[in-house]
């Protein structure tokens, strides 16, 4: 499966924008992430040539980079932030309660903390990332959205919703 039209000429576009082809391949790694959920081999070898870099550039880059994927991940990915700050919020208890709430069984301790729905459209994981949003804790990075001040349960109650229609809308359900 190749990229969309659209990505290819975003890709093109990030390629322009950049003085050096390495600057770019990092965007143009997420505009295809974007595009096809995650990065296979195939969809690596495709960005790395239209970036016009060695395809091994583009695999150091994927497997280095926490935020690309190089294995299928669930239409709705979610990250619970439970690095100290978070955790003192308490980012677990709140983990746990969305786990509850969807129905999933999370395996894994601390920051290797994940879980998915039966359906397999919505993932839960713990993270140690800091994404720089402690002032607003507990915190959760839906894709490329946050959600944060997860205080009480109906905060909670709304992200599952949010969730849930996230994933009806996913593509291919
Ligand atoms: S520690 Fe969680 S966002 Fe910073």
């Amino acid at each position: 499966m190749t990229l969309s039209a659209a990505t290819v000429t975003a890709i093109h576009a990030e390629v322009a924008r950049y003085p050096s082809k390495k600057t770019a391949l990092l965007p143009a790694l997420k505009l295809a992430q974007k595009d096809r959920g995650w990065l296979s081999k195939e969809t690596l070898g495709e960005v790395a040539d239209l970036v016009g870099l060695p395809h091994s550039h583009a695999v150091e880059l994927a497997t280095f980079y926490a935020m690309l994927f190089t294995e299928p991940v669930a239409p709705v990915r979610v990250e619970f932030c439970i690095q100290l700050p978070c955790a003192l919020a308490g980012a677990e208890a709140a983990l746990d309660k969305a786990a509850k709430l969807l129905d999933v069984e999370m395996q894994g301790t601390h920051g290797t903390r994940h879980g998915h729905t039966k359906d397999h459209q919505i993932e839960l994981h713990g993270t140690v990332e800091c994404y720089g949003a402690c002032h607003r804790a507990p915190m959760c990075r839906v894709g490329d959205d946050y959600v944060e001040n997860l205080k009480t349960d109906d905060d909670l109650k709304k992200l599952v919703g949010d969730l849930k229609i996230r994933a009806q809308q996913a593509p291919g359900h």
